[in-house]
């Protein structure tokens, strides 16, 4: 069974795309709100039934409900408004995060857990030493989001067939993400013998800053999120041993450890199967150092 933590915009949405992918036959929503949950799944199951996909989508308010899953998604916590870095909610959602993965280690203490909410790579840290689980099992999703409008900045700038594209944003899910248009590939080629380095520079720039310009236009980010989700979900329950960007815990890889951070890592059935030390090159170390500082600036000024 996959659960689902948080029944709103995003959660919901992650439930229709791994239904529709038919990724398990269970899928529950949980959410404290009364009704939410419940309401989300009806609707859901109503076009599943007409779609004559025979998967289970169930809300419920009850963590015990969550007993057998085998993925856990916490999306659970307040969403930016405009205005907000995701930092701006580090101390709201870091108690939510908790308590959430205290019921995740009560009622599902075999799951693997993708943590959503923002700050991601703060709360992916909470979340992997709330559970007390081997660090395999925590991997947040942020990079993938990334990664989905790096991709998209690409396609607009080459008009490239999207699925040619081959990229990958690393580091932390906020303002010093690294999107590597160095190695960036259109069908094997290299986006740098494509585009000029202002170009790239300007895809760079345009990856980090569009999350805020989504939320200004439409009051949240919704369905980017909730498919990236579960292209990871997909990835792991159909070990397809496809690289993507996620927020794990280090020890050692990168040169930096007690953080988590987004970095690219085989995903299977184990979770995190093995994380991929890239070469980077200087002005791509300190994008990268940046972003564990801040991580490891706001980690501390928290009580895990
Ligand atoms: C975003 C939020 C989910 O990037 O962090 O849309």
């Amino acid at each position: 069974m996959i659960t689902i933590i948080g029944a709103g915009k995003v959660g919901g949405d992650a439930a229709l795309f791994s239904a529709l992918k038919q990724l398990d036959d269970q899928i529950l929503l949980l959410d404290i709100a009364e009704g939410l949950p419940q309401g989300e799944a009806m609707d859901i199951n109503h076009m599943l039934s007409e779609q004559g996909i025979d998967v289970e989508v169930k809300g419920s308010n009850n963590y015990e409900d969550m007993k057998g899953s085998n993925i856990v998604v916490v999306v659970a916590g307040a969403g930016r408004k405009p205005g907000m870095t995701r930092m701006d909610l580090l101390k709201i959602n870091a108690g939510v995060v908790k308590d959430v993965v205290g019921n995740i280690k009560k009622y599902a203490d075999d799951s693997l857990i993708i943590p959503v909410t923002n700050p991601l790579d703060p709360m992916a840290y909470i979340t992997f030493k709330t559970s007390g689980f081997e660090r395999n099992r925590v991997f947040g999703m942020g990079g993938m989001l990334d990664l989905s409008r790096f991709k998209q900045f690409i396609h607009e700038a080459t008009n490239s067939p999207r699925k040619e594209i081959d990229a990958l944003v690393i580091g932390e899910h906020g303002e010093n993400m690294l999107p590597l248009t160095r190695l960036a590939k259109i069908d094997g080629k290299s986006l740098p013998d494509i585009l000029s380095q202002e170009k790239l520079n300007n895809i760079f720039t345009s990856t980090k800053n569009v999350a805020a310009e989504v939320i200004k236009l439409k009051g949240a980010t919704v369905h980017a999120p909730g498919n990236a989700i579960s292209a990871m979900i997909d990835n792991v329950v159909n070990s397809k041993k496809q690289v993507m960007p996620v927020s794990t815990y280090l020890d050692g890889e990168y040169g930096h450890s007690d953080v988590s951070i987004g970095v690219p890592a085989v995903l299977g059935k184990n979770g995190v199967e093995e994380i991929i030390q890239l070469e980077l090159n200087d002005s791509e170390k300190d994008w990268f150092e940046k972003g564990v500082k801040s991580v490891k600036d706001a980690i501390s000024g928290i009580n895990v």
